[in-house]
């Protein structure tokens, strides 16, 4: 079982392969990139401990050598520090220009080695191995990499396309549950912002992916893939429609900074919350009917998701701290928050019109 997504950019094409075994045919897999058979590995000791071992023997199996880096898993490794490592250790490594760098973990190495292989020797291909369901959903593809500095999150970066992503659905078989419930986050995102068909999948599927069924997962990440692709390739730098995968984020980057960006609350849990405030917004304005929010917080609460502020451990600032915390937001524009609200399920888009009045009693409501 494979499926492939096409990600057409001019000049930076490259396939996202989607199923089962891709550890195993890495080395059948990434071989075509090569122009002599060696890559370096960057990973993290969790995934390491997991994986590497079968990445090592999928490489091996067509005669490519790999030498390894392993970084400490966690939010706080996207830093200028190890961007550092990362880079020197590579050029101790003899990476040439016409190498190919691989990245072997969920977002924040994927972020980093992306960033890395961004900056060395200006330019050096890289191939995403995601191996958390946000990972393979979101943050492999489409080109977004960086690190955190004292300012917050993300804020340094490149647009840098991998050259191929393997998107292998058995490795999430080692997910700890509530990371793959917070993957579910940004899954659900899809259907929300574009596709209530996905919606309604996810709907009677949902269950049948969280037990395991690998079909079911491979599924998701397909659908969750090709919106993703079609949604870069019709604005690869977020002028425009892009914004649009940042459904549920305004919330959640202020719930982030809230919860001091800690294991309280995951980044997928802060998006699930977040889409849940953003359509609870959207009814009130009168955007969309009563009925989609209140559907969206059955199917979370079904999933056993985070649903509600008052599903986040601990005490949270009010909800007018919360409203100052959003415009922090990366998205702010010329003084505006930009938020993203919905017509329906399926029906997103970016408005900066939204009352932060509603903004807040939707907020205080949830807590
Ligand atoms: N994660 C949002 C984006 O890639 O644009």
């Amino acid at each position: 079982m494979r499926e492939t997504v096409h990600v057409n950019l001019p000049g930076r094409a490259y396939d996202v392969l989607i199923g089962s075994g891709l550890l195993h045919d890495a080395g059948t897999l990434i071989a075509p990139l090569l122009h002599r058979p060696r890559v370096v590995v960057v990973t993290d000791e969790t995934v390491g401990a997991l994986h590497l071992h079968s990445l090592q023997e999928g490489l091996h199996r067509s005669g490519i050598e790999m030498a390894t880096l392993t970084l400490t898993p966690g939010e706080a490794t996207k830093c200028w520090a190890e961007l550092t490592r990362c880079v020197e250790w590579m050029l101790d490594q003899k990476v040439e220009r016409r190498d190919v760098v691989v990245a072997l973990g969920g977002g924040v190495i994927g972020d980093l080695v992306g960033f890395a292989a961004s900056i060395l020797r200006r330019g050096v291909r890289f191939v995403q191995i995601p191996t958390s369901l946000l990972a393979q959903v979101d943050s492999s593809v489409g080109g977004k990499t960086g690190i955190n500095t004292r300012h917050g999150k993300n804020l340094v970066g490149a647009f840098h396309q991998p050259s191929l992503v393997l998107a292998d659905v058995d490795v999430l078989g080692t997910l700890e549950p509530r990371d793959f419930l917070a993957g579910c986050g940004e899954v659900v995102k899809y259907g929300l912002l574009g596709d209530a068909v996905f919606f309604d999948w996810l709907e009677a599927n949902g269950a049948l992916m969280a037990q395991g069924n690998v079909q079911a997962r491979a599924y998701a990440v397909r659908r969750s893939v090709e919106m993703k692709a079609e949604i870069v390739m019709r604005d690869e730098t977020e002028q425009g429609d892009r914004a649009l995968l940042n459904l549920g984020h305004t919330f959640c980057h202020a719930l982030e900074a809230a919860t001091g960006y800690s294991d309280r609350l995951l980044h997928g849990e802060g998006v699930a919350i977040g889409c849940a405030l953003a359509f609870e917004t959207s009814a009130r304005m009168g955007l969309c009917s009563q009925e989609d929010p209140s559907r969206l917080r059955a199917f979370l609460k079904d999933m056993g998701m985070k649903t509600d502020l008052k599903d986040i451990e601990g005490s949270l600032p009010d909800a007018s701290d919360l409203v100052a915390l959003m415009g922090q937001d990366k998205k702010v524009m010329d003084g505006q928050l930009r938020f993203i609200m919905a017509r329906g399920i399926g029906e997103a888009f970016v408005t900066s019109d939204v009352s932060l009045n509603v903004v807040e009693q939707v907020l205080k409501d949830s807590l």
